[in-house]
């Protein structure tokens, strides 16, 4: 493997308090057993409880997380997802994962799940429309898959891709994006133990508006990094090209990482709305990081963060 975690830190220094205290790992043996009501509602408001019942970390209820949505295959309305995405055909499910790995492949979804460690991970997430929301993931690490397949000396990113299937996303018919939805990660910020494939929420099987049956979680960068419904990973030695960089690449840069002192070019990104907030928690200010710097700045040390966007 070409890549080593290289610092001395344990994963318990890494992750954050609320994370680490709502940890409940739960081994997996197979995909079968996936999204199983695993967590409850009444574990969940413990869970909050433990925090310290942080402000901000009060979780969205899943009617919250499953009906304003961004998935632009299913159209541009945030209730488009909703009504459309049952179409989806989400079983069976297969994952190319290729380029720069030891064993390439077709991985069916339930060989994806095999020996995964699927636990909780309560995380913000931060769209660049400045809406936000808190979500109780379910999923595991994406280190862990890719350690699994293997990555090559020499790979430096992973490059994602989301099904593109016309007869089940109107949303494609409208060429907004240059289909399919990609994205793509530096390897170190893949590897990293905040970085995970969600497969459910609230420990249900991941919603199909959420981007099911597998999808990308990265917590401390803007929502639209967090590809949908991937079909296809691919280790490479060049920085892959992503939809919305494609898009506008002076308004989405490959990095993306949460910022409140990066204005978006068209509004400020000082300030978010926490769905379900209430009128008067309705506009919280946005965290550097997304509320991960203490986890994730290293990653970008000597960097300038407001050139590299
Ligand atoms: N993935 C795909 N394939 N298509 C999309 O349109 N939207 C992104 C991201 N992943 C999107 C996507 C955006 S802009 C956000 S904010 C999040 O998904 C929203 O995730 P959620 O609907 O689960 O809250």
């Amino acid at each position: 493997m070409a890549y080593r975690y290289n610092s001395d830190l344990t994963r318990d220094d890494v992750t954050p308090r609320e994370v680490y205290l709502n940890r409940r790992q739960i081994m997996m043996g197979s995909g079968a057993m996936l999204g199983a009501g695993l967590i409850g509602g009444a574990a969940h408001a413990q869970a909050v409880a433990q925090t310290g019942g942080a402000w901000d970390l009060t979780l969205n209820s899943l009617e919250e997380i499953t009906t304003y949505n961004n998935f632009y295959e299913f159209g541009t309305g945030k209730d488009d997802p909703a009504r459309y995405a049952r179409a989806l055909t989400t079983a069976p499910w297969e994952i190319v994962i290729d380029g720069m790995v030891d064993n390439p492949g077709t991985y069916s979804f339930d060989q994806i799940m095999e020996g995964m460690t699927v636990e909780e991970r309560i995380y913000r997430l931060r769209c660049v429309e400045r809406w936000s929301m808190v979500v109780p993931w379910n999923g595991f690490e994406l280190a862990d898959l890719l350690n699994r397949v293997g990555v090559q000396e020499g790979a430096q990113y992973v490059a994602f891709e989301t099904a593109m299937r016309p007869e089940e996303m109107p949303g494609l018919a409208y060429p907004i994006i240059d289909w399919p939805y990609r994205e793509g990660l530096r390897l170190d910020e893949a590897m990293h133990p905040l970085t995970i494939l969600a497969t459910g929420i609230y420990g249900e099987a991941m919603p199909n508006q959420n981007g099911a049956p597998i999808r990308l979680v990265v917590p401390w960068k803007y929502g639209y990094k967090s590809i949908k419904s991937i079909v296809r990973i691919t280790l490479t030695d060049e920085q892959p090209r992503t939809a919305w960089n494609t898009y506008s690449t002076q308004e989405y840069g490959f990095y993306s990482n949460v910022n409140p002192n990066r204005d978006h070019p068209r509004w400020s990104q000082a300030e978010e709305r926490r769905i379900g907030g209430g009128l008067f928690a309705s506009r919280i200010p946005t965290l550097m990081f997304n509320g991960y710097e203490d986890e994730v700045a290293s990653l970008y040390a000597g960097m300038d963060l407001n050139e590299f966007h």
